[in-house]
């Protein structure tokens, strides 16, 4: 439950070349499915990797609070005694999903259609978030919900009694969505199907498979048609996380922006839907190399290798590409900065209700560093100034989300002077080692006593 405490400013100095071997946590997506899946399932699955981040922890409690048994037995493992679908009891108390719009829609759609009430609530960032988007579909299986205007948390969803299976064409790229209409789904007769015009990110398709769901998946003309026979028993696995892709865009990034540096991010999961920015990077210019490529647990994997790059190049970034990188652009616009010429980030307005604005909380910080930020509702662009003109020196807001404070963290590596964030304690959401992994690595990251 992230960002309920006291600010904790965070400031970032010029350092020298970062160097060495950088071991980011586990994928934050595929941890929140891992123990969602498990508390489905009938048995116990065991899980190693899991990222221990704040929101994944939130997680955990929330599936103990449904009636698994989840343990924590040190060291990123952990195991899941599940209760089957539909097996779901109804929680004693509100369930607390801190800043965590990945947990709240999944167990959204678990919880959906199962004969129960549940109240859900956040911290100040997931209680000004969208959740229409999530109850709309639901509602079609027959789930009521009741929240705050706008369909804000905190909320409360009762469950379907009988529900019914639904067909549902997401309006939105979202894999929250899709994974929520599909979670729904396992517990109703018949086929639920989800159409997304977009690919997103793949990861409940791939694990609802691995735990024995009968699922489908085809390109049409409508787009990726996903169909989910429901009601199936879940037979539970034996998960390996792989590290985070997201995750690995800091370190992967600040090597990039920082002179002399060469860093290594071993076991990056390179599963297409999520790969986008290092396609971008390359683009741009950087030296970034796939070492060792491989297949685990049927996913591409590769050792990524980052160096400095002094010629970088803007670029537009095609559209089609957003799903795949879209929480790396805050990152991505760092990197712009500093690269020549222009990069122009079209069709990214699910970037205006992640944990912020990501537009305009990357828009602000960047210019009071000095960078020229042009924005529309779905689009940015970036002026970069080329290596070692970008000034920084300035105290920037976090706005409770743990990409925009590592973002600009990861900027004050390159920038003349440093950069500040008011506060770094979101952070611990999803990259609780960013501090000790980048300093290991040469960064000079320091906090500031208010
Ligand atoms: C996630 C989906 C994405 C992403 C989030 C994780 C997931 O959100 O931004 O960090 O695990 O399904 P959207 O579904 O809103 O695109």
């Amino acid at each position: 439950m992230s960002g309920h405490g006291t600010p904790v400013p965070m400031t970032s100095r010029p350092c020298g070349p970062l160097k060495g071997e950088a071991r980011v946590p586990g994928d934050k997506s595929i941890s929140h499915r891992s123990l969602i899946l498990g508390a489905m399932a009938v048995g116990t699955t065991h899980i190693t990797g899991l990222l221990e981040g704040d929101d994944v922890l939130d997680t955990a409690r929330a599936m103990r609070a449904f009636g698994a048994t989840v343990t924590d037995h040190g060291n990123g493992e952990w195991s899941v005694q599940g209760v089957g679908v539909g097996g779901f009891a109804e929680p004693d108390g509100v369930i607390d999903c801190g800043n965590s719009g990945t947990g709240v829609r999944l167990i959204m759609g678990t919880m959906a259609t199962s004969p129960i009430t549940v109240t859900f609530t956040g911290d100040a960032s997931l209680n000004s978030r969208p959740m229409g988007r999530v109850t709309d579909p639901l509602a079609l299986f027959g789930t009521q919900s009741v929240g705050r205007a706008g369909g804000r948390l905190p909320m409360t969803l009762v469950g379907a009694v009988d529900p019914i299976p639904v067909t549902y064409t997401t309006p939105v790229p979202s894999a929250q969505v899709k994974s929520a209409v599909l979670l729904a789904g396992l517990n109703a007769p018949g086929q639920t199907v989800v159409i997304e015009k977009e690919a997103t990110r793949d990861h409940t398709e791939r694990m609802l498979a691995g735990f024995g769901a009968e699922i489908t998946v085809e390109d049409t003309a409508e787009g990726r048609k996903i169909t989910l026979t429901g009601q199936p028993e879940l037979r539970p696995q034996t998960i390996v996380v792989p590290r985070d892709p997201s995750s690995a865009a800091f370190p992967v990034c600040a090597a990039i922006i920082t002179p002399g540096s060469d860093v290594l991010v071993p076991n990056i999961g390179l599963n297409p839907t999520r790969a986008g920015l290092f396609t971008t990077l390359q683009e741009m210019g950087a030296d970034l190399t796939f070492e060792n490529m491989r297949e685990e647990g049927g996913e591409p994997v590769a050792d990524l290798r980052a160096k400095f790059s002094p010629d970088l190049h803007g670029i537009a970034v095609p559209p089609a590409r957003a799903a795949s990188m879209i929480d790396e652009y805050p990152v991505l616009s760092v990197v712009a900065s500093f690269a020549n010429g222009v990069t122009d980030m079209q069709g990214v307005k699910e970037l205006r209700v992640k944990e912020s604005d990501r537009i305009d909380a990357m828009a602000k910080g960047l210019r009071a560093a000095g960078v020229t930020v042009d924005e529309g509702d779905d689009w940015w662009r970036v002026t970069g100034m080329g290596h070692g003109n970008v000034a920084g020196g300035v105290t920037v807001a976090s706005v409770l989300d743990h990409r925009i404070a590592m973002a600009f963290m990861v900027m004050g590596m390159a920038t003349q002077k440093p950069m500040t964030v008011d506060d770094g304690s979101p952070i611990t959401t999803s990259f609780p080692i960013f501090e000790g992994l980048m300093g290991a690595l040469g960064a000079q990251l320091v906090r500031n006593n208010i």
